[in-house]
């Protein structure tokens, strides 16, 4: 059988989704979830085997999180972690095994503690993160490594037609700061608008600035 990728989302994703943008456009900052396709090549750093912890930043109307879902498939922790209450009370009505916490994604240390954990295996980002400002970035990905287990994965994406504007590159530098590894992904194109997908592997322990 042939799975043809798809970028169809449900529609009451998609309108939730664009009124949330329409509230609060540098927060959500897009107008559209993020397709499976996406979904697929984002969430692929999480394992098939064993019991990981799995930390989900910025999950929406969890087009990524049903992906990691069914990667787990029972196994291991799901959290997400979504500033946006509304966002995060329809992810936890969805997904009754995702603990979802509406918090600010800087605070992520804390949000594993109340959970019993130090530590995240995984973590993948649907955070916008050229919405952000310098200061915002620097915290965010401060709270990734520090959170990350050595042999850990991060994963987040980008829009390809930002790929070489000033805050894309930045955050490029920032990754190659705090990793040993980063590695890009193919262009996913069936996604709107489309995007690729930053893998991030060996987080330093003091960042290279
Ligand atoms: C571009 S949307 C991506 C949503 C979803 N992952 C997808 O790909 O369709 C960004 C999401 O990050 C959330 N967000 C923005 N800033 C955040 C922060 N500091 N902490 C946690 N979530 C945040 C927004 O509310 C929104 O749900």
């Amino acid at each position: 059988m042939t799975h043809v990728a798809t970028t169809a989302q449900p529609a009451a994703d998609r309108a939730a989704f664009l009124r949330e943008f329409l509230q609060d456009p540098f927060t959500v900052a897009a107008v559209t979830p993020s397709s499976a396709a996406l979904a697929d090549v984002v969430t692929a750093t999480v394992p098939n085997t064993g019991a990981p912890v799995v930390v989900e930043l910025g999950p929406g109307t969890g087009a990524f999180t049903a992906a990691i879902q069914r990667r787990l498939a029972g196994r291991g922790r799901h959290l997400a972690v979504e500033i946006n209450a509304r966002f995060a009370e329809r992810l936890a009505a969805r997904y009754p095994g995702v603990d979802v916490t509406v918090a600010d994604a800087r605070g992520l240390r804390d949000v594993l503690a109340r959970h019993g954990h130090r530590h995240a295996d995984v973590i993948v980002s649907g955070l916008p993160w050229a919405a952000f400002t310098p200061d915002r970035q620097d915290d965010l990905l401060d709270a990734v490594t520090g959170t990350l287990t050595p042999d850990g994965a991060f994963t987040t994406f980008a829009y390809t037609h930002t790929r070489w504007a000033p805050p894309a590159r930045r955050l490029r530098r920032l990754l190659r700061a705090r990793f040993e590894e980063v590695v890009l992904s193919r262009t996913v194109w069936a996604n709107v608008p489309p995007a690729f997908v930053y893998y991030c592997r060996r987080p330093r322990t003091t960042p290279n600035r």
